[in-house]
């Protein structure tokens, strides 16, 4: 089943470029049938990732091994090194399923994603230094107790440590990988006599699970749609077997224990996914080829560059941007995920924005060009929230939730276009539950989430402390 055209005139379109819409609408289509199938390899990865042996699926277990009540109370601050901004925040919790927040945003330098480790640290501390001196002017009483959500994989074998297992979305900073980043920024941190202690070191997908599960009991999962794409549940110590040996005797096989899937990296093996050659010179051209092939056909981050990467080749077989110079465009991730999304909300008939879009990039585009511009947007669009679901859906397969609430969080989420109903039909699809009006009438729907690196954090550095406090590991 190939989705339907939309509504708009397509008369000015000459055959060769119509034919090159119908091809590109063949290839990046997913029927229900794929979205099942996917489903199905997916539970299987999960699986695999808890096991001793492991998979492509990191699912590493996060160490928050209670669920909150909504009572927890305190004050906390948290910090998210998120792609483009640090966000600073501080945090009182209320005690009745409520808190507060205050919060600063720092914009990272643009080359810090290529920059060095010290150069990082030092950032992240400065920030914290101005923030701390402004929020708490009249100093600090012992030490603050701090989240922080580092949104990329990282082992734990403890809450406050995280050992970086590789950067994804286009991070690539020497030094990092493989270490223990917590005492990165804890000596920052120190040398500039900033009375902060990282309590806890969490994924975004998790603060998003905890966070949205102390405002509602309904949540299943926390899903980040966003620069990366990656989901977070609750699992039973007894289920990852991978544990096994690994546990202090106060963690017993009853407790839940969250797991952060870094399902991102589904199918790294090539054997569901329909990859087209736009997807393989993603991969090929990142700084990573190989990994993360379920986030290079889903996230943010890669949208835009997809369809750079089919007009490009268009251009050179010669359907379009005839004679121009495109040396503009020609750069790689010239195009962030607001060109597709500004695309996609573009009224069809004149595409004025796209005009001023591509011309902003040194391309003149006609109007036949632009309708396959926007016809393309649609189909990366369609495609990144279809695939993107089955990660959910796995997890509820294998946990048996037949309903509940999925909170969500993400550029993506908040702000791509028609993401919403797309992504409620993606699942609707796998589950075959009958048509409805509207997103949230399905059992399994995906809900706005609670501020997950900033109240999921605190919540969770307090869920830490409370344990400790009563000597548990
Ligand atoms: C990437 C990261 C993962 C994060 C996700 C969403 O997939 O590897 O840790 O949760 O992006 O930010």
């Amino acid at each position: 089943k190939k989705p339907p055209l939309r509504k708009g005139s397509m008369a000015d379109v000459p055959a060769n470029l119509l034919e090159q819409i119908h091809g590109l609408e063949t290839i990046f289509a997913v029927n229900g049938d794929k979205l099942k199938a996917i489903t199905n390899h997916f539970i299987g990865e999960l699986d695999k990732g808890l096991s001793k042996k492991g998979g492509n699926i990191p699912m590493i277990p996060g160490w928050v091994m209670t669920y909150p009540t909504g009572k927890e109370t305190g004050d906390y601050l948290a910090i998210d090194l998120g792609g483009t901004n640090l966000r600073v925040v501080a945090v009182k919790l209320g005690g009745n399923r409520d808190f507060d927040t205050t919060q600063s945003k720092y914009k990272l330098p643009d080359h810090i994603r290529t920059s060095s480790s010290e150069e990082l640290w030092s950032f992240i501390a400065d920030c914290l230094k101005t923030f701390v001196d402004e929020e708490f002017p009249n100093g600090v009483k012992g030490k603050l107790p701090l989240g922080f959500t580092f949104s990329y994989p990282c082992s734990q074998d403890k809450i406050n440590e995280g050992y970086l297992q590789r950067w994804t979305k286009g991070f690539d900073i020497d030094g990092v990988e493989g270490k223990n980043v917590v005492p990165m920024l804890q000596e920052q941190l120190a040398k500039r006599q900033i009375p902060i202690e990282v309590v806890a070191l969490i994924n975004d997908t998790v603060g998003t699970l905890v966070a949205s599960l102390y405002t509602d009991s309904e949540t299943k999962m926390g899903c980040i749609f966003g620069t990366g794409v990656n989901g977070a549940y609750y699992d039973v110590v007894s289920g990852v077997e991978k544990l096994e040996g690994r546990l202090p005797s106060d963690i017993t096989s009853d407790l839940p224990m969250a797991i952060n899937c870094e399902y991102g990296s589904f199918d790294n093996e090539h054997m569901v996914l329909p990859r087209t050659k736009y997807d393989l010179l993603v991969d090929e051209q990142s700084p990573r080829p190989g990994q993360q092939s379920f986030e290079k056909m889903t996230s943010g981050y890669y949208l835009g560059e997809l369809l750079r990467l089919v007009l490009l080749d268009l251009h050179s077989q010669g359907f379009i941007f005839q004679g121009q110079d495109l040396t503009k465009f020609q750069k790689p991730y010239v195009m962030d995920t607001a060109y597709p999304a500004k695309i996609e909300e573009d009224p069809f008939e004149n595409l004025e924005d796209t005009y001023d879009l591509f011309k902003g990039l040194g391309v003149e585009t006609t109007s036949p060009e632009r309708k396959l511009i926007r016809r393309l947007a649609e189909l990366i669009g369609i495609r990144a929230s279809r695939l993107s679901v089955c990660g959910i859906a796995a997890v509820c397969k294998k946990r048996g939730y037949e309903t509940g609430h999925i909170a969500a969080d993400g550029s993506v989420y908040n702000r791509y276009p028609g993401f919403k109903e797309r992504a409620a039909e993606g699942l609707r699809d796998i589950f075959d539950w009958e048509s409805k009006p509207k997103p949230e009438d399905y059992p399994i729907h995906i809900v706005p989430a609670e501020d997950g690196s900033g109240a999921g954090a605190a919540i969770i550095a307090a869920l830490t402390e409370k344990r400790l406090a009563n000597g548990l590991s």
